[in-house]
């Protein structure tokens, strides 16, 4: 058989996978990005969601997650310790995270946060990995306390753990950073030397020899040395580089190597431009399996446990922002303005990311228009696309944002005082469940209570709040109306409020 492009494998498999998941999942989905690797919504279906949750809304899709990861542990079934620990930071939701935790999957948290939220999900010890740099002890302790697996970041981290926590646990990881440049086929796509993250080669083998004398007997190598990979080649080149070096570091030091974290770093097409370099996970995964069996199988390693990382290739497609456009306006281009912005979708202010954009209704209509989609920041930055072929789009219409499951709501802000938006997820039986409310305006006033005029900008919130009736969606009046039936204002004078809930 040819060999096809990733895309063309993901799509052939996704639609396989599709055809048996009714009977696993109860009814047909509605949506899915099983076919299309993008959430399919249609016109009528957005409105209702919109009706009853508002927008902006951030919007998952159950039956894909759950299709991605578990073509991920099909990818890597060959190695018997093979596990994902989903990288939190990535998609920071209970909902998300027990889901993926239904699946097998474990957590990377990066601080105590993140910890308690892998927590909440019903994580214990070794479901957890710390990965995180310039950390302060109380998230050491909470580890501690937890039995995560620690991912020491520095050389130094080993003894302030000692100081300020106790002794060392029986496994720990080192995060590595080899410097340098990181090249792939397509040349280079990452330079670890300009990255703050990890320790030297030579700084690992002494910090590996110091855990050894005080007492760990467990050890795993970690690294991250390129970010939104496309192509396939990262992971079983990065795998290649960290077999070489835990074989040398297992018999310089005679230590025991558990496992080799290979992370995220994982990319996906955004723009439909780069479909042909769309990762074929199964290929990777037989990438980095002809690497272990050329290296560590031959070092009488071959019981080495591979861990993934991956935030973005897991979730990234399986969430999609809607918002709906507010205004219009022509200068010397054509502004959409919608009701979402940078501050709900920070990846395109900040990295010039580019995020494909469906007009509901419109799929069938020629893009013919060229727009840039804005937010209403105080920010010439904050454009969700710029120079966008879309058809004619008006106010009212409601804007699918895609690929923004992963690394979207969570690097959300408040920047003119703008709210983070609800979150939704997508059963396969068509039916939503609210997995985060839309922050209110009383949340982002909430820690001026420190003094009595914010105390009195607490208040006024509260009642300009219970005031938008005809601006709420269904479950932000739901929300409300519970949320003023705790808030006793006793008086807006002294500022004294106090919450019931
Ligand atoms: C330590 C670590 N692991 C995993 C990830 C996830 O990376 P990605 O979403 O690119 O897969 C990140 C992302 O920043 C990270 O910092």
């Amino acid at each position: 058989m040819p060999r096809m492009r990733g895309g063309a494998v993901y799509a052939m498999c996704f639609a396989i996978l599709m055809l048996f998941w009714p009977t696993a999942m109860g009814v047909g989905a509605k949506t899915s990005v099983a076919q299309t690797e993008r959430i399919q919504l249609d016109a009528t279906r957005a409105e209702e969601l919109a009706a009853t949750y508002g927008t902006p809304l951030y919007l998952y899709d159950e039956a894909a997650i759950r299709a991605r990861t578990r073509a991920l542990k099909d990818a890597f079934a060959w190695n018997p310790g093979f596990r994902e620990y989903f990288a939190v930071k990535a998609t920071p939701n209970p909902s998300i995270i027990r889901l993926l935790a239904e699946e097998g999957c474990g957590c990377d948290c990066a601080t105590a946060p993140e910890l308690l939220l892998a927590q909440a999900c019903g994580l214990t010890r070794h479901d957890m990995i710390l990965t995180s740099n310039d950390t302060p002890a109380a998230d050491y302790r909470l580890a501690a306390e937890l039995g995560a697996v620690v991912n020491f970041d520095a050389a130094d981290m080993p003894a302030y753990w000692e100081g300020h926590v106790g002794a060392l646990p029986r496994t720990v990881c080192c995060r590595v950073n080899p410097g340098g440049t990181f090249e792939a086929a397509n040349g280079i796509i990452g330079t670890p030397e300009d990255s703050k993250f990890g320790m030297t080669v030579p700084q690992l083998r002494e910090t590996f020899a110091y855990l050894r004398d005080h007492g760990v007997e467990e050890f795993g190598v970690h690294a991250f040395l390129a970010s939104n990979t496309l192509g396939g080649d990262y992971y079983p080149r990065l795998a290649r580089q960290l077999f070489e070096l835990v074989v040398d570091l297992a018999r310089d030091l005679d230590i025991q190597i558990g496992f080799v974290d290979l992370s995220g770093g994982i990319g996906i097409p955004y723009d439909p431009a780069d479909a042909d370099r769309a990762n074929d996970i199964a290929a990777i995964g037989q990438g980095v399996r002809r690497a272990y069996e050329d290296v560590l199988v031959p070092a009488g390693m071959g019981d080495v446990a591979l861990y993934a990382e991956l935030g973005r290739w897991l979730l990234a497609p399986a969430g999609a922002l809607l918002t709906r456009v507010i205004h219009e306006k022509e200068t010397y281009r054509r502004y959409l303005g919608v009701d979402a912005c940078s501050a709900n979708l920070m990846r395109p202010q900040l990295y010039g990311a580019y995020h494909r954009i469906d007009v509901l209704g419109r799929e069938d209509e020629p893009a013919l228009a060229t727009y840039n989609v804005v937010g209403g920041l105080c920010e010439n930055g904050d454009q969700l696309a710029q120079d966008r072929p879309l058809p004619e789009t008006h106010p009212s219409d409601l804007l699918l944002i895609h690929d923004v499951g992963a690394h979207g709501h969570s690097m959300g802000y408040n920047y003119n005082g703008k709210l983070r938006s609800a979150e939704v997820l997508l059963h396969a039986d068509g039916t939503s469940e609210l997995i985060r409310r839309a922050e209110r305006v009383t949340d982002y006033f909430a820690t001026l209570d420190a003094t009595e005029v914010g105390r009195r900008a607490l208040a006024l919130a509260a009642r300009w709040q219970g005031s938008r009736a005809a601006d709420m969606s269904e479950a932000d009046a739901r929300g409300t109306a519970a949320e003023s039936e705790g808030v006793v204002v006793t008086s807006i004078d002294n500022g004294d409020s106090k919450r019931k809930l």
